[in-house]
């Protein structure tokens, strides 16, 4: 029996899902594989400010020992704690005052955290069956969580010495993440790095690719190719010709004008929140770091011309388009038929896209990475490890693109081409039987497990990504309800009426939380030492 295991990997490309890849490999398989990393000097980055989710510190970071305190100073990083959606019901403009429940602006968050459960039953089931008795007014959000009121204060997701009271997740500089990454894989875990281009691929009679060659005339071999190429997917779709599925019969958008805006924080503060902000042919992401906002209007070019999206987009922040550098960013969503193919695994944008709002890109990569090192091969490429692999990338992929379908096919909004256009996209079937779940009162699956174990146990949490609370926060946002309340609820009189005391507990937390949290810029210029 020969030595059959993997000794070299290429990584082709260094963005973010690059350096992401060489430092998570290099953690999982230690000294006994070399990795190298060819990094075309001249390629631009595409990311710059980023939002994610709570498991990238537990699943990611955690797994590479790099503690929050380490990383967060270096990536200019900033707290989250979910998504505020503004003006996807209305346009939101000059009607300020006629708001139904008297919120201000019209708008809904979307949280990170599992719903508390009582008697059995998620604490949704409880306030549909009061929405729909009429004896709340209360939007979902603000009756279940306490983070609406923290967000409109811009507090902190942490106290002063470190106590945290709320999940939360990161926004921050993905360029910076990048470089933080890299000097980590070169410094500490001996990956190699070349600064080169990429010029072809070699490939044997069954169809591996043997060695790449680059621009200076150098052959680098290598037993499995990692491909971070980014949209152009050079060795995925280009050199293995894996077909990409296009899947803009799901999802119209395919554009973004992007920027970064400076921002008063002393004056103003900094919302602990990503903002995703409706517009007339799409959406505008607000990412706010310290000092800075970063910001992006992502649209359909069927629906709006790059020059109609950049006037709107400019004038929501009062940016001069003649003097404001703006990036504009041409993607293509879907992903690969498959993501592993012999001896090449594409990672990031080579991959699979999807627009960002719901955070899911930098997820997307250490998910893949997860299950890469779970599934992880020896020369022999057991088709068994590749077509897992395979199955569960797109899972997740389809998954998370039929949720972000439904923002567009629910939001109530329909005062612009666009938005009509939305809701002519047909759902996936399983995704159409969700929504009758959610409708019929039983709600969309629950995770099986508590929320302390939640975004630390990876694979019980990527069975059920999308969970009950996300549902929940989206569609009921969107003004989505259940036609009636689980049929059951109306045998537990008993337990409707000790509910309210759950939602008591609620509003006294969130009391107590607006009169002791530190706001969020103090916290961040606490740990960032500015
Ligand atoms: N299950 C994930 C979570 O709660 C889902 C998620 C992805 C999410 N993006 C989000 C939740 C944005 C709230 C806001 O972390």
């Amino acid at each position: 029996m020969g030595d059959n295991r993997i000794k070299d990997i290429l990584v082709l490309g260094g963005g973010t899902a690059g350096w992401m890849a060489a430092s998570y490999l290099g953690r999982a398989l230690g000294p006994t594989a070399r990795i190298t990393v060819l990094e075309a000097p001249s390629v631009p980055k595409i990311g710059v400010g980023e939002a994610t989710i709570p498991n990238l510190q537990r699943v990611f970071f955690d797994f590479l020992g790099v503690s929050e305190e380490e990383w967060m100073p270096e990536c200019n990083a900033s707290f989250k704690m979910g998504i505020r959606f503004v003006n996807w019901r209305t346009p939101g403009v000059g009607s300020a005052e006629a708001r139904p429940h008297g919120t201000r602006r019209d708008h809904f968050d979307h949280l990170f955290g599992l719903l508390p459960s009582h008697d059995g039953l998620p604490l949704s089931h409880y306030w549909t069956y009061k929405r729909l008795n009429g004896t709340t007014d209360e939007p979902f959000d603000q009756a279940c969580y306490t983070q609406p009121a923290i967000f409109d204060q811009k507090l902190s997701p942490r106290y002063l010495d470190g106590t945290r009271w709320a999940g939360y997740a990161w926004h921050f500089d993905a360029n910076l993440l990048a470089n933080f990454l890299r000097r980590f894989a070169v410094e500490k875990q001996g990956a190699v790095h070349i600064e080169d281009r990429y010029t072809e691929a070699e490939v044997d009679q069954r169809g591996h690719i043997t060695a790449i060659t680059t621009a200076t005339g150098r052959r680098l071999e290598a037993d499995l190719f990692v491909d971070c190429s980014g949209f152009r997917s050079l060795l995925i779709n280009q050199v293995m010709k894996e077909p990409f599925l296009d899947m803009s019969d799901h999802l119209l958008n395919d554009r973004a004008v992007a920027t970064q805006v400076p921002h008063d924080d002393e004056a103003n503060g900094v919302e602990p929140y990503t903002s995703a902000i409706a517009m007339s042919s799409g959406w505008t992401w607000k990412i706010p770091m310290l000092g800075r906002f970063g910001t992006g209007y992502v649209y359909s070019s069927r629906h709006a011309s790059q020059d109609e999206a950049t006037e709107e987009f400019c004038r929501m922040w009062n940016l001069d388009p003649e003097t404001q550098p703006l990036n504009h960013i041409k993607f293509r969503v879907g992903r690969n038929r498959r993501a592993w193919v012999k001896n090449v695994v594409g990672i990031g944008l080579s991959s699979c896209f999807l627009e960002p709002l719901e955070s899911t890109g930098i997820y997307f990569v250490y998910a893949a990475l997860y299950h890469l090192v779970k599934h992880f091969p020896d020369k022999r490429f057991d088709d068994v490890l590749v077509n897992r692999f395979n199955r569960e990338v797109e899972v997740m992929f389809d998954d998370t693109r039929d949720f972000i379908q439904a923002h567009f096919s629910l939001a109530p909004r329909d005062d612009t081409p666009y938005w009509r256009a939305c809701k002519e996209l047909e759902l996936a079937d399983n995704f159409k039987e969700k929504v009758a779940l959610y409708k019929s009162g039983l709600g969309v699956e629950l995770p099986a497990t508590d929320e302390a174990n939640y975004y630390g146990n990876f694979e019980a949490e990527f069975r059920n990504f999308w969970s009950n609370a996300n549902y929940y926060c989206v569609f009921a946002g969107l003004n989505t309800l259940p036609d009636h309340s689980v049929p059951m609820l109306s045998h537990r009189p008993s337990s409707i009426a000790s509910a309210e005391d759950v939602f008591a507990e609620v509003s006294r937390r969130r009391e107590e939380l607006l009169k002791t949290l530190p706001t969020m810029y103090d916290y961040l210029r606490h740990i960032h030492g500015k």
